[in-house]
């Protein structure tokens, strides 16, 4: 489903961010990609989603090379990943409701659709009766939560988590592991960027370990 093929990223004053990263990750499967501070982590996530191109190399996604997707293609390939990002990207000024159904009213479905499709995903993450409240009011972990219901409400057939456990309390982050788990035992291809060596070791997946930009394991 994804593959790199010796991939360059390369910013100012030559740090490589990746340096001459090769791996593939197969469909329906689940990945972590670990790795200190710096190691490269989001810049994978960021090239996936094609908000950058590599410098060299080639990054394969379902056959086909997203460098060479057309700008106005962009738009489309996005909607099939659900990008859980390291810093939530939550809209503040709109409230949680709002916020998990702008992926559903940018896509222009039926708003009894929405209705329902949002009402349930806000159950399931357990914020019943405050979907008028505004992210501002949320902890850590429900804004974790908020922002995972907002990446999947499309049903993504690949899901990208950068360090969705970030700051978490052992709890909640068991709670997030466990609803990225359910999604892949349905069929989502999972990638997840963690330091959580506890957390990586205790699921028991593929890992793929970045130093530097390069996979060392
Ligand atoms: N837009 C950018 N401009 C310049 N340098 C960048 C940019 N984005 C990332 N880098 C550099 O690329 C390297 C890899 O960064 P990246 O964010 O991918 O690391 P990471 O593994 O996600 O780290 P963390 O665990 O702290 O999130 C770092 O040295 C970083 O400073
Ligand atoms: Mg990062």
């Amino acid at each position: 489903m994804i593959k790199f093929n010796h991939v360059y990223k390369i910013y100012e004053k030559d740090i490589k961010a990746l340096d001459d990263l090769s791996f593939s990750v197969e469909k329906g499967e689940f990945v972590f990609l670990t790795g200190p501070s710096g190691a490269g982590k989001t810049t994978v996530f960021n090239l996936l989603y094609r908000e950058d191109i590599p410098d060299m190399g080639t990054i394969l996604v379902e056959n086909s090379d997203i460098a060479h997707l057309a700008r106005s293609r962009v738009p489309y390939y996005r909607r099939r990943i659900g990008f859980v990002f390291q810093d939530f990207k939550l809209l503040f000024d709109r409230s949680i409701f709002d916020n998990i159904a702008l992926p559903l009213v940018l896509t222009s479905t039926a708003p009894e659709f929405i209705y329902k499709t949002v009402n349930d995903a806000i159950k399931r993450i357990g914020l019943e009766g405050r979907e008028d409240v505004d992210p501002w009011h949320l902890s850590g972990g429900e804004k974790q939560k908020v922002a995972l219901a907002r990446a999947v409400i499309l049903n993504p057939p690949f899901i990208m988590a950068d360090e969705p456990t970030g700051n978490l309390d052992e709890e909640n982050a068991w709670q997030i592991m466990t609803m990225l788990d359910e999604l892949n035992r349905a069929g989502t291809t999972v990638m997840v960027a963690s330091h959580n060596r506890d957390i990586v070791t205790r699921m028991g997946k593929r890992v793929i370990r970045l130093e530097r930009g390069k996979a060392v394991e």
